[in-house]
């Protein structure tokens, strides 16, 4: 490990010595998602045994208070529930703030909502993507809309979060407005909506670039983020960060920390860290391969990448801003960089205008700016990149 001398200069850390978040990834599947790039495992024996001693190693390593925990991945509702209650042996999560699982809806069972909930778990994220029969072959989903509505109506006095794809290929604007129709009946707590993307490694890359499968066109795709916004609004959840929407107080704690810059430790297969040693800023990822993972010691499954000042600097900035705000003065007592004139005074400003405001110390996304989030992210890029920090 070498040391860049990040966290000096008068630079605060308000991090140092706080709680970690933890992650922890099942990266089982019954089906891969056509859409879906995620490090995932489709097997007819899962070997439940062997992954869970890796977790647990992992933890004893860490050997952390942990503020937060998310289960998720893969479909962590397709182990056991031996797996879980072996698990929470080695959680301590008494006075922990948030306990999430995510859930695919067609193993959802009253019985396993009750046995989570006895473990500690008080938040259940829900995948639904679509109400829409039609939407879900198209994704290639295992579960369909009953085994979706059966889920909600279990999930109905919960804390939960509905997670929604939108802009998928075939998607109608009606078919979208059903949806919407349905979050309004239902009024989760919380809502993902995620703007479908075609990620390396999906089928959906792969089909689209043969010609096989078209992406929606820009304009309806804006048409069904105004719609969306509108909609979601009135059913009192207000919009928190590019993709998630929450009622006031349901706002997801865990994954604040990662739009915050806290410090969080991911176990299982491809799982991210991100930390603070001393005066150096590390994000770590695990070995992606289960085979491995499985077969390696919890050193060796990690590959640490200690931050440039640059690395800190646009991984703050793009993590932070993903909350749809950043207070500037903060982020210059922290990282030395002065957003606020790094980006008046650049040419590309004019070309960022409709997409990012300044007001009192706070630079923010316009609603256009929400949208196309990944040009302002590139500019960013691109104006570090090629400056002397
Ligand atoms: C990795 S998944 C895990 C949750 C669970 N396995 C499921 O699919 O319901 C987390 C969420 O990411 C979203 N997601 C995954 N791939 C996506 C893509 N290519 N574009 C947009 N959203 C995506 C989906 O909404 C999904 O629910
Ligand atoms: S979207 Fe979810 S269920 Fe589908 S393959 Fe990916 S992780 Fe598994």
């Amino acid at each position: 490990m070498y040391h860049t001398g990040l966290m000096t200069e008068n630079m605060k850390n308000p991090f140092i010595n706080k709680e970690y978040g933890l992650y922890v990834h099942i990266p089982f599947c019954a089906k891969k998602c056509f859409y879906c790039a995620f490090n995932v495992n489709i097997l007819k024996n899962i070997p439940e045994s062997d992954y869970l001693d890796k977790l647990i190693q992992e933890l004893s390593f860490y050997n952390k208070k942990w503020k937060t925990v998310y289960i998720g991945g893969g479909t962590p509702n397709l182990v056991t529930n031996d797996f879980y209650l072996k698990l929470f042996k080695h959680l301590d999560v008494t006075n922990i703030e948030e306990v999430t699982i995510e859930l695919n809806p067609e193993f959802v069972t009253k019985k396993q909502i009750d046995f989570y909930k006895s473990l500690g778990v008080n938040r259940f994220s829900l995948g639904i993507q679509t109400f829409n029969e039609n939407g879900l072959t198209v994704l290639g989903r295992n579960h369909n809309k009953k085994q979706a509505l059966d889920a909600c109506f279990l999930l109905k006095n919960e804390n939960y979060s509905f997670d929604l794809i939108y802009g998928y290929p075939t998607q109608t604007i009606s078919e979208l407005k059903m949806d919407l129709e349905f979050i309004k009946k239902f009024s989760p707590p919380h809502l993902s909506i995620y703007n479908l993307s075609y990620e390396k490694g999906a089928f959906f890359y792969k089909w689209r670039k043969k010609g096989k499968i078209q992406a929606l066109d820009d304009e309806i795709e804006l048409k069904m983020y105004n719609l969306i916004n509108e909609s979601v609004e009135k059913t009192g959840l207000k919009r928190y960060e590019i993709s998630n929407f929450a009622k006031v107080g349901y706002e997801s704690k865990h994954n604040m920390l990662y739009w915050t810059s806290y410090p969080y430790i991911g176990v299982g297969t491809g799982a991210h860290s991100y930390y603070y040693d001393k005066d150096t800023v590390v994000r770590s990822e695990n070995e992606k391969k289960l085979r491995n993972y499985l077969s390696n010691s919890v050193k060796e499954i990690k590959t640490l990448n200690i931050l440039t000042k640059k690395d800190y600097v646009f991984d703050k900035f793009y993590s932070e801003m993903r909350k749809l705000y950043i207070n500037y003065d903060d982020f210059l007592l922290q990282t030395g960089v002065n957003l606020f004139n790094l980006f008046k005074d650049n040419n590309n400003y004019e070309s960022l205008r409709k997409f990012i405001e300044f007001r009192e110390n706070l630079i923010y996304f316009t609603d256009m700016g929400v949208i196309n989030s990944d040009s302002v992210f590139e500019v960013f890029y691109n104006i570090i990149e090629n400056m002397e920090i």
